[in-house]
């Protein structure tokens, strides 16, 4: 079995990708706070972090940069971080896009009459797959700016864990699609191919509305269609960042059959688009550990002091959860095979929520763990 250290040795980026619900945002920003403690100087983006995570590690609501984890919160949860640096930030797709604009536009005055345009307003808080784009986009200019040794990626909970890869893929169609490219040919020939309805429609809106939509739109094609190349060789580069070598897909699944089956397909995408992939942690498992066996025994055993009732449901109890690591197990070990892969890490389902360093610390017993101490630790743990 891998450790985390292992698998991200000499890498710069980790992404760890996986369906909605199954640890993504703890596991990323765990991941992050271990290497931090292990001398690195380490960013975590995170999407949607539970507002307790977020505020206990002295993240803002808002804001869209890096802020450092203070020191003392690591010292108060014991750990010394030496030389290393934790970094976090909350993901805001809004003003990511707006930073890109900024970044792309040829001039002033484009920048301004594209920010301030309505149909861009709409569009950029909606664009579909912006979430994963702006992810990419962000994790991209950071990279660039070259401050850490580290950065880990949590993705957006999207239905599909895929989404995210084809993001920038999806952008670029998206600017190079026929509705924009109607709107991009020299002015007042795009408007044209509206039919009569259209345009009395529009004429219509603008005389109830006093909103010029059909202004706003050309106006924000026109704006946009100077920045299409920028965009393109930018999403080039994105996805050149997450082919390279020292970039890391870790996968993240939880071990019941669905969690798993997932899995099994997001890694064969990974593998077919040619990406790095670098392991595969499973998250909330049951462990078997040291629990007695014999339900009936302790049944028995326990009747005398607690009463036959209570000693039932003790044993029932016992039973579900036996059923439950056995299920986790082999679930677990046919993800492994169909994998074909060592790297598979599991983190055991721990009885409270993580929300603190000292949660996230708790998890790292795991991910951090070499052979030998994670068996002994999984099975002290039981
Ligand atoms: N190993 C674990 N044991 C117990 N609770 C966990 C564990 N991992 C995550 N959680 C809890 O599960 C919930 C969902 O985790 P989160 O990381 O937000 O999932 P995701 O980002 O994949 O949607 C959170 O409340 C978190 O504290
Ligand atoms: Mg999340």
């Amino acid at each position: 079995m891998a450790s985390v250290a292992e698998l991200l040795e000499d890498k710069r980026v980790c992404i760890c990708a996986g369906s909605g619900g199954v640890g993504k945002t703890t596991t990323s920003a765990a991941i992050a706070a271990g290497m931090a403690a292990r001398g690195k100087r380490v960013a975590v983006l995170t999407i949607d972090p539970a507002k307790r995570l977020a505020d206990s590690l002295g993240l803002p609501e808002l804001g869209n940069v890096e802020r450092q984890v203070d020191p003392a919160l690591f010292a108060e949860a014991g750990f010394d971080l030496g030389g290393g640096e934790l970094w976090a930030m909350m993901l805001d797709s809004k003003q990511t896009f707006d930073e890109v604009v900024r970044k792309h536009a040829p001039d002033e005055e484009t920048r301004d009459r594209i920010l301030s345009n309505r149909i861009y307003e709409q569009l950029s808080a909606a664009l579909a797959g912006s979430q994963e784009y702006m992810a990419m986009e962000k994790l991209f200019e950071i990279h660039a700016e070259d401050r850490y040794d580290l950065l880990v990626l949590d993705t957006p909970p999207s239905r599909d864990a895929l989404d995210f890869l084809d993001a920038p893929k999806r952008l670029t169609q998206f600017i190079e699609g026929r509705a924009l490219q109607v709107f991009m040919r020299p002015a007042g020939l795009g408007m044209k191919i509206f039919g009569r309805g259209t345009s009395m429609m529009f004429s219509v809106l603008r005389r109830i509305t006093g909103v010029d939509l059909l202004e706003d739109l050309a106006e924000f094609f026109q704006a946009f269609s100077g920045m299409v190349e920028g965009f393109r060789e930018r999403a080039r580069r994105v996805n050149e960042l997450l082919g390279d070598p020292r970039t890391s897909f870790l996968v993240v699944c939880a071990p019941q059959g669905e969690p798993i089956s997932e899995a099994v397909y997001f890694h064969r995408k990974l593998v077919e688009a040619e990406m790095p992939f670098g392991g595969v942690i499973v998250n909330k498992v049951h462990y078997e550990g040291e629990l007695p066996d014999d339900a009936g025994e302790v049944e028995a055993e326990l009747a005398e002091a607690v009463g036959g009732d209570l000693a039932r449901r003790v044993a029932e109890n016992l039973r579900d959860y036996a059923a439950l690591a056995a299920r986790d197990r082999r679930n677990v070990a046919h993800l492994a095979a169909e994998l074909r892969t060592r790297a598979v890490i599991q983190v055991p389902y721990l009885d409270e929520d993580v929300h603190d360093l000292a949660g996230l610390m708790e998890i790292n017993r795991y991910l951090f763990a070499s052979g030998s101490e994670e068996r002994t630790r999984i099975a002290a743990s039981a």
